[in-house]
């Protein structure tokens, strides 16, 4: 009797373990579906200056070029940088984790969704704030906006801002939307008459 119970036990436990690999192999089947999918890569800020370069449609990147964030990276090389990082037992902030998510576009990205021109040097690019460009950079996916959100263009809000701009930041300055955008606006002019 004793034997027929321990043996319905095992048997138990074997389908267990069995449906139990079964499960995992479905899983790990159905990842590399859902990861792989239209990976849009970073090109770099330089890549949106030619056409986003003139007075006439908003300068956008002359205002940026001469803005805090194209100087994000090197804001980690200055006395007040290594002061921080120092106070928190870390060797070298420009190139730690612990302060290059924020200061760096696109840090947390896999290799593979940075294309050859695009430089981590650049600090808190273009696409920081309006996605991966590889895809949507074309004339003509640019021309037409709906195809560009489709091909990874983020118009930003202030849902953008926040992953940087909140007290993980060191530094953390009270982030006031209104207030901040001021400050990095590059609005096409708007047409006068
Ligand atoms: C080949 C030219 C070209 C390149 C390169 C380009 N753009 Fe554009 N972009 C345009 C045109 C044309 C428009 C349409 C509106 C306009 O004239 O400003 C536009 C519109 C936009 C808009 C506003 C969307 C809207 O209609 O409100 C954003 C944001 C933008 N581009 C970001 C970028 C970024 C970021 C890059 C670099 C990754 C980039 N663009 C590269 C041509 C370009
Ligand atoms: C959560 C995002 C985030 C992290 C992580 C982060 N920073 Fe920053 N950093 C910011 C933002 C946003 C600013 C702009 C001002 C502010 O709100 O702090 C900034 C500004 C700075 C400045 C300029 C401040 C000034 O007043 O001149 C320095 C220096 C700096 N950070 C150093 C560091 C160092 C060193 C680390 C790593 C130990 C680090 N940051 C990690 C987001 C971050
Ligand atoms: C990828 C991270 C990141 C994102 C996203 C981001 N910022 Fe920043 N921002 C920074 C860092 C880092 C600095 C500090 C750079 C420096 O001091 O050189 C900064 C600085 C600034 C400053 C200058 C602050 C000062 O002390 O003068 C303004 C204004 C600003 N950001 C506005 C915005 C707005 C508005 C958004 C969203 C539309 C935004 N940022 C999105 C990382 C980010
Ligand atoms: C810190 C975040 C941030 C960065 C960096 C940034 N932008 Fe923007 N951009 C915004 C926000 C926010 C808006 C306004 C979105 C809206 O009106 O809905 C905007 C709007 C625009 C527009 C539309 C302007 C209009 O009036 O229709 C263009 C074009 C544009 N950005 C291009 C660029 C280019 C090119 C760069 C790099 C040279 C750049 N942006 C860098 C946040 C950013």
């Amino acid at each position: 009797m004793k034997k027929i119970a321990v043996l319905l036990m095992l048997a138990g436990l074997l389908l267990f373990v069995v449906s139990a690999m079964a499960q995992e192999k479905v899983a790990a089947s159905q990842k590399p579906a859902t990861t792989e999918k239209a990976v849009h890569k970073f090109v770099g800020s330089a890549k949106c200056k030619m056409c986003h370069n003139s007075p006439a449609k908003g300068d956008q990147f002359k205002i940026w070029s001469e803005s805090k964030h194209a100087k994000a990276m090197e804001a980690l090389a200055t006395p007040k940088a290594d002061s921080i990082a120092k106070a928190m037992g870390i060797a070298k902030a420009t190139e730690s984790d612990k302060c290059l998510g924020c200061h760096v576009t696109g840090y947390s990205a896999p290799a593979s969704a940075k294309a050859a021109t695009f430089t981590p040097t650049e600090g808190v690019g273009c696409e920081a704030c309006h996605g991966a460009g590889s895809d949507f950079m074309a004339m003509s996916v640019m021309k037409d906006k709906a195809a560009a959100l489709a091909a990874g263009l983020v118009m930003p809000d202030q849902k953008t801002c926040i992953v940087c701009h909140n007290d993980k930041s060191p530094t953390y300055k009270t982030f006031v939307y209104a207030d901040f955008y001021k400050k990095i606006a590059h609005n096409k002019p708007v047409a006068t008459k």
